[in-house]
C-alpha cells in the first residue's frame, strides 16, 4: 500500500506536470486569421485617455470599420503611472483614465469591441513607464481583471534577457490569469522570432517601427516600402518570411500609417493593399474619429479585407521585382489568388500584369479566372479573354486583383 506521503508527492507531480502541459501552449483559435483593429501608438502616442478612446470606438461604429472586422481597441505605450503603486500594481494614470480600465473595458465590450493594453519584457517601456520583467504574474491577472484581450508586449529595457524566456514567460503568466490573450510580440525581430514564436504569440513584430511616408528612414524606423522590402529579405536563402506565417501565428510588419499624414491617399491604398497581402495584422494606426470619405473606404474595403482574412491563412509574396514594377501574390481559399502590382517608380505609368508570364506560381494554369479589380470593384472578364491587363498608374500605386478560379478550360 502506498503511504499517504507517496500518495501526495504523486498527487502534487501529477498537478505539477498538469500545470506544466497547459502552461506549454499559448490560447488557440483566438487568431485564427490576422487580428484587426486599432492602436493609439502612431497617432497619439502617449497623449492617450478615456475621452479619446471612447471617441475612437464610436466612430468605429458609426463609420462601419467595426463592422468591417477591426474588433480590437488597443491602448499602447502610456497609459499608466510612473510607478507601481504599494502592492507593486500597475496602475491606470488617473487623469487620463478616470474610471479605471476596467471601466473602459465594459465600454468597448458592450459594443461589441475587445480591448487590448501594451506592456513590456523589460523593466521600463519604450517611453519609460513600468515594465512587467518581475511581475508578469501579478500583472497578467490584473489584465485579466481588467477585461484585456490583447497584449502587445515590447522590447525596451531587457538588456541581456533572452527574448524566448521572456515572451514565453509571459505568455505562461497570460495562460495562469486564465483569460484568453492574443499574445501581440513586439520585439522588432531581433532575435528572429519567426523562428522560434509560433507557440508562443498570435503575431511577431518583424521589424523596427513603421512611420508616416512611404520610404523613408529614421534611425530604425521606416516607411512601410522599406518594411514591405523587408519581409522578402530578412530570411536570405528561403524567399521571404511568407513560410513562418499561418492560422494563429502571423509575421507583423507593424501598425498601418493608411490615413495619416506624410502618406497620400494613393499609397495609403497600396499600403493597404499590400497589408491584405502579406497577412498582416490589419490595425490601424490613424485618427479614425477624423478620416475622410476616401480613407473609410480603404479601410473597409470588403474584397482587400477578404484576401486577409482568408481562411487559408497563407501570406503573399513577391514574385517579381524590377525598378519600375512589384507583383505580389497570395494563395486563397478555392484556388483563388489574390495579385498586387505596385509602381515602384516615381513616374506614372501605363504597368502591366501579363498572367501567362508567372504560370508557375498560379500552380493550376490549365484553368480560368475571373479577372476582379478590387479598387475598381468590377469584373474585367477572364484571363482567357484578358492575357494581361494595363493600366495607368500614379508613382507608388497598385492594382489589386482577386483571380477567382472558374474551371478548367484548357
Ligand atoms: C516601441 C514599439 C512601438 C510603440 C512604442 C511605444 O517603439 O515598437 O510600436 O509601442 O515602443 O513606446
Amino acid at each position: 500500500m502506498r503511504s499517504k506521503f507517496t500518495k501526495l508527492l504523486i498527487g502534487v507531480c501529477a498537478s505539477f506536470a498538469l500545470g506544466a502541459a497547459a502552461s506549454a501552449q499559448k490560447f488557440e483559435g483566438l487568431a485564427e486569421t490576422p487580428p484587426m483593429g486599432w492602436n493609439s501608438w502612431n497617432t497619439f502616442a502617449t497623449n492617450i485617455n478615456e475621452e479619446l478612446i471612447i471617441g475612437v470606438a464610436d466612430s468605429m461604429v458609426e463609420n462601419g470599420m467595426r463592422d468591417a472586422g477591426y474588433i480590437y481597441i488597443n491602448l499602447d505605450d502610456g497609459w499608466m503611472m510612473r510607478e507601481r503603486d504599494e502592492n507593486g500594481d500597475l496602475v491606470p494614470d488617473p487623469e487620463k483614465f478616470p474610471n479605471g480600465l476596467k471601466h473602459l473595458a465594459d465600454y468597448l465590450h458592450e459594443r461589441g469591441f475587445k480591448f487590448g493594453i501594451y506592456g513590456d519584457a523589460g523593466r521600463k517601456t519604450c517611453a519609460g513607464y513600468p515594465g512587467n520583467q518581475g511581475h508578469e504574474y501579478q500583472d497578467a491577472r490584473k489584465y485579466a481583471e481588467w477585461g484585456v484581450d490583447y497584449l502587445k508586449y515590447d522590447w525596451c529595457s531587457t538588456e541581456s534577457r533572452d527574448a524566448v524566456e521572456a515572451y514565453t514567460t509571459m505568455r505562461d503568466a497570460l495562460y495562469a490569469a486564465g483569460r484568453p490573450v492574443v499574445f501581440s510580440m513586439c520585439e522588432w525581430g531581433t532575435a528572429e522570432p519567426w523562428l522560434w514564436a509560433e507557440d508562443i504569440g498570435h503575431l511577431w513584430r518583424t521589424t523596427g517601427d513603421i512611420i508616416s511616408c512611404y520610404d523613408c528612414v529614421q534611425e530604425w524606423s521606416m516607411g512601410w516600402k522599406k518594411i514591405l522590402d523587408l519581409q522578402m529579405s530578412l530570411n536570405p536563402g528561403i524567399n521571404g518570411l511568407e513560410g513562418y506565417a499561418g492560422p494563429g501565428h502571423w509575421n507583423d510588419p507593424d501598425m498601418m500609417e493608411v490615413g495619416n499624414h506624410g502618406i497620400s491617399d494613393v499609397e495609403s491604398k497600396s499600403h493597404f493593399s499590400l497589408w491584405a497581402i502579406l497577412a498582416a495584422p490589419l490595425i490601424a494606426g490613424n485618427d479614425v474619429r477624423e478620416m475622410t470619405p476616401q480613407i473609410v473606404d480603404i479601410l473597409t474595403n470588403e474584397e482587400a479585407i477578404a484576401m486577409n482574412q482568408d481562411a487559408l491563412g497563407k501570406q503573399g509574396t513577391r514574385i517579381y521585382q524590377d525598378d519600375e514594377k512589384e507583383i505580389w501574390l497570395k494563395y486563397l481559399e478555392g484556388g483563388d489568388f489574390g495579385v498586387c502590382v505596385l509602381n515602384a517608380s516615381e513616374e506614372k505609368r501605363e504597368t502591366t500584369m501579363e498572367w501567362a508570364q508567372f504560370q508557375n506560381h498560379f500552380a493550376t494554369w490549365n484553368t480560368s479566372y475571373e479577372i476582379r479589380d478590387v479598387w475598381a470593384g468590377a469584373n474585367l472578364g477572364t484571363t482567357d479573354e484578358h492575357p494581361e491587363v494595363t493600366q495607368l498608374l500614379e508613382p507608388h500605386e497598385v492594382m489589386l486583383f482577386r483571380l477567382n478560379f472558374i474551371e478548367s478550360t484548357k
